[in-house]
């Protein structure tokens, strides 16, 4: 299955215990939702939210977005139930909290295999804690696994890091096994949702790093995050001209063309017609 055929520019996470925000989610412009079940509720809220959530996701109403429910660890009381309940609504895929190895994704894959209704459910990994990061590439290679997401407050707490630049390292090895693995790979949260230059610029950093998209945590996030990992109309004209002048060029018996003053081989065009692809997808998945 390709998993990047489907857009993860905005991957908006939604506390599975706040009615009034799922419901809401249901006309957003996000790309996907990550339904949570462990930090943004509380052990308290945990019942209700569960059953609110299972619900929520049997009566449907999310359209073309994508749809992940993070449940709780299994090295916690809720993890069994959470998945339990989530089970019956045929979930596309489940988000794990603290993936420290293959083997934490293997069992979740046997659960799972035990489930009616799961045979197509993938999973997802939270890349969070410095043993998952260093075992990143057989996380990645694990059964089901279909995308990363990066956890970077737990990672900042975890490292006593305090900037960004002391995560990059962490992001890369992340990106690497997803890549060697074709996984999703999308970028931690911003915290401070109500500075939008400081999200753009973040944005532009994971993207211009090889990151998907970007988690998020408010809707006012969501129009940032779609533009930045969006093609731009002048990443599209360039692929249009770079295959254009390939093609010319093939038929001319060479291998090679020039375009803008930079050689166009045949793995430019890989990425030129990869670039057309995503252009394609996000126009689909907005009029859907
Ligand atoms: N998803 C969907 N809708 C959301 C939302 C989210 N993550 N966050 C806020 N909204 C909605 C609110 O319900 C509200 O809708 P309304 O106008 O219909 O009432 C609207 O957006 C405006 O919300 P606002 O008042 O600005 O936010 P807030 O102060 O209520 O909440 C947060 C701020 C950060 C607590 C909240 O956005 C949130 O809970 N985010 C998710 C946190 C999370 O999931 N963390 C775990 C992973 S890091
Ligand atoms: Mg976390």
């Amino acid at each position: 299955m390709d998993h990047r055929a489907h857009p993860y520019r905005s991957v908006l996470y939604i506390p599975g215990s706040k009615e009034r925000a799922l419901d809401k989610a249901k006309t957003l412009p996000v790309d996907a939702i990550i339904f949570d079940l462990e930090d943004a509720v509380t052990p308290e809220e945990k019942p209700a939210a569960r059953a609110l959530l299972a619900q929520t996701l049997i009566a449907g109403g999310f359209g073309a977005r994508a749809r992940i429910v993070r449940i709780n660890g299994f090295d916690t009381p809720w993890g069994d139930d959470d998945l339990a309940a989530i089970a019956a609504a045929h979930p596309q895929a489940i988000l794990l909290p603290k993936v420290n190895d293959a083997a934490d994704i293997a069992g979740l894959a046997a659960k799972l295999d035990t489930l009616p209704g799961c045979a197509d459910t993938t999973i997802w990994a939270m890349m969070e804690t410095p043993i998952g990061i260093l075992n990143a590439a057989q996380i990645a290679a694990a059964p089901r696994m279909a995308g990363f997401v990066m956890g970077t407050n737990d990672l900042a707490k975890d490292l006593g890091s305090r900037n960004r630049t002391a995560m990059i390292t962490s992001l890369q090895l992340c990106l690497l096994a997803a890549r060697a693995h074709g996984l999703v790979c999308v970028d931690g949260v911003y915290n401070a949702f109500k500075d939008d230059d400081g999200l753009t610029a973040e944005c532009a950093e994971g993207r211009d790093m090889g990151m998907d998209g970007k988690t998020l945590i408010h809707p006012a996030q969501i129009a940032i995050a779609n533009a930045a990992f969006a093609p731009s109309d002048a990443d599209v004209d360039l692929a249009r001209r770079q295959i254009e002048a390939f093609d010319a060029a093939v038929a001319d018996g060479q291998g090679v063309a020039v375009v803008d003053g930079k050689i166009v081989e045949n793995l430019h065009v890989e990425t030129a017609r990869a670039t057309l692809a995503k252009a394609d997808a996000i126009a689909k998945l907005e009029v859907a």
